[in-house]
């Protein structure tokens, strides 16, 4: 084999490597390349360090710290009011659980609308404070320009459109959007232009199917859906969704994939019952102390006399 042949096999396996086992950190440039091989993507939410390590376990390819930390951790009614400060917080602890997925963290709402100065800025923080791989932001022609020039400062962007929780107020709610021909063609629009201000994958929420589908044949960039049909290039769900640990109903979109919050009630329930009947702890969850030097303690009420 030329050693041409050599290294193009090299770079090839480098870009394109999936076997969840493989150890590698998972780069920008691979999951653009996993579009073209047709291979799909999975992306899902992490907050904190112990289920980061899990995702990471499992084979997840993109993880995200998303701003739902505001409703999924945080108790908030929307995304709108947690801060930069707050998502580099989480950001850095879902860091340290994290050896091989692509990482990502999402920019709050009022991060990056207000300059570009100060989204380039913010969207720094990410990399600078926290260590992610990329962010996120929302928006699509509107945003174009300020995602282009956080892509020349050297920052992956991933972008998102669709239903963009941040503006739910203006859209009047959480609604599937482009379900007629004028706004599934501005959406089309919107994807396009992220496309050329530089992103390497768009995510689309509540977009109706065959819509997700134009989409994903006009871009170049992986579309990652969120209640957004089959045809995308990969999905993305909030963990909580997918685990069954949301309070509350889940959005229609959602496959939930486990029961935990019945299974963490079942638990919490025993331990409480264990405690009121004084079977737990057991004596495998205590320590001892050797006979000989129990025995120098004098019984509660007797002093040894003061010399
Ligand atoms: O914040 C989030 O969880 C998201 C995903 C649903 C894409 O933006």
């Amino acid at each position: 084999m030329s050693l041409k042949r050599i290294v193009e096999n090299a770079v090839d396996k480098s870009t394109t490597s999936r076997t969840p086992n493989e150890s590698r950190q998972i780069t920008v440039p691979q999951v653009t390349s996993w579009k073209k091989r047709d291979e799909k993507i999975a992306m899902v939410t992490a907050y904190d360090y112990p289920t980061a390590i899990l995702v990471d376990r499992a084979g997840i390819e993109v993880v995200l710290v998303g701003d739902s930390l505001a409703n999924v951790i945080l108790g908030q009614k929307g995304t709108v009011g947690v801060t930069m400060d707050e998502m580099i917080h989480h950001a850095r602890a879902v860091r340290r659980g994290i050896e091989r997925a692509l990482l990502i963290g999402d920019m709050p709402f009022l991060s990056y609308q207000a300059s570009k100065e100060e989204a380039i800025r913010n969207a720094g923080r990410f990399l600078k404070e926290a260590g992610t791989d990329a962010i996120k932001l929302e928006g699509g022609r509107t945003i174009a320009a300020t995602v282009r020039g956080i892509v020349e400062a050297g920052i992956p962007v991933m972008g998102h459109i669709g239903l963009t929780p941040q503006s739910a107020s203006k859209l009047g709610g959480y609604r599937v959007q482009g379900k007629d021909a004028g706004s599934a063609q501005d959406l089309i629009r919107d994807a396009t232009a992220l496309e050329s201000a530089g992103v390497f994958s768009i995510v689309l929420e509540c977009v109706p199917d065959r819509v997700s589908e134009r989409i994903t044949s006009a871009v170049s960039v992986p579309t990652i859906g969120i209640g957004a049909g089959p045809s995308c290039d990969g999905q993305v769900l909030v963990l909580h969704d997918l685990l069954g640990l949301t309070v509350g109903d889940s959005p229609r979109f959602v496959k939930r994939y486990a029961d935990l919050s019945e299974e963490i009630l079942k638990a919490l329930r025993a331990y409480r019952a264990d405690v009121a009947s004084g079977t737990f702890p057991g004596r495998e969850h205590s320590f001892t102390i050797l006979d000989r030097e129990f025995k120098k303690i004098p019984p509660p009420g007797i002093q040894k006399p003061k010399v």
